[in-house]
């Protein structure tokens, strides 16, 4: 893994561990579930890619903190109920029990419920950005995460087991529940970076091939990884027989669709008048993965 991950990884961990409240503080059993499934070694490409961006346009670091913790904080939460009984009812997660698992469903349902609301507390109290680019944060990420982000996507995947979509309704599922929250995370360094108009259209454009590209290469995941290695259960798309991209193309197919969109991705760089090393590395961390 490159230098700026391994860095830029604990630099999150940290701004994870001080924003969140600690398992100490009444309700505990709430707090305690809330750190549990947040600080539980994720990949943290979310945050990664707001310092990325906000890095490469010359935000400082400080500033990247909160929309960094916070955007991965909401990305938690929505594993937490997408692991919940009555969505994808999943035992693993990050190599351990599901949140309801280990403690329970209501208190599942409420660590998802207080981890959203902390994540725009944790932006919108922050003095390393000014009120205007809070606001614009604010904005980006209570539409990434609503029912025109990531909570339609999730309602379009459940509305669709066993249902055949058409390739275009399968991107558009996996460009809300998935992609919504990974171009928030790069427009969040973007806002952070005062980004110029045309900077910010080349940085969605990035953000959203990528997003897509994530999504594929973690339905190809589902088929091909196994369990111990990715920290959740492997097969679990087929099981609860869900559209995705293997089901739909086959494997190989899959993977050179995702070669396509991660190479346009790549492409989308080359416009940008900026230092684009670190987002290389992280485009490529996104789909070479194997957990
Ligand atoms: C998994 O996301 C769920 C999807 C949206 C595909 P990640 O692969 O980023 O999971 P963590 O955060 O590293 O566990
Ligand atoms: C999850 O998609 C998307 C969100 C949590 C919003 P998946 O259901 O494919 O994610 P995994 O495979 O369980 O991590
Ligand atoms: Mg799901
Ligand atoms: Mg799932
Ligand atoms: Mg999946």
């Amino acid at each position: 893994m490159s230098d700026f991950i391994c860095a830029y990884q604990e630099r999150a961990e940290m701004a994870l561990s001080l924003y969140l409240p600690s398992g100490d503080d009444e309700p505990c059993r709430l707090h305690q579930a809330m750190t549990y499934s947040v600080l539980n070694g994720g990949k943290r490409i979310r945050p990664l890619l707001v310092y990325a961006v906000g890095l490469m346009l010359g935000a400082s670091n400080d500033s990247l903190d909160a929309p960094a913790a916070a955007v991965e904080i909401i990305h938690s939460y929505s594993l937490i109920h997408d692991d919940l009984p009555p969505m994808d009812n999943d035992d693993l997660r990050r190599g351990k029990p599901t949140c309801h698992k280990a403690f329970d469903e209501a208190t599942a349902i409420l660590a998802g419920d207080a981890l959203q609301a902390h994540a725009f507390y944790v932006l919108a109290d922050n003095e390393h950005l000014t009120e205007k680019q809070r606001v614009k944060m604010l904005i980006i990420l209570t539409e990434a995460c609503g029912s025109l982000g990531m909570a339609g996507g999730q309602a379009i995947d459940l509305e669709s087991v066993g249902k055949a979509l058409t390739l275009t309704e399968l991107e558009n599922m996996h460009r809300l529940k998935t992609g919504a929250l990974i171009r928030a995370s790069v427009l969040l360094g973007a806002v952070a970076g005062n980004a110029d108009a045309k900077t910010f259209e080349i940085l969605t454009q990035f953000a959203e091939l990528i997003g897509l590209a994530f999504q594929i290469q973690d339905d190809i995941l589902d088929v091909e990884g196994e369990t111990a290695l990715l920290g959740k259960q492997a097969g679990a798309d087929q099981t609860l027989n869900k559209p995705t991209y293997p089901s739909m193309l086959g494997l190989q197919s899959s993977k050179e669709k995702m070669q396509y969109v991660y190479e346009a991705a790549l492409n989308t760089l080359k416009q940008l008048d900026f230092n684009t090393a670190w987002l290389y590395e992280l485009a490529a961390y996104m789909v070479e993965r194997d957990r």
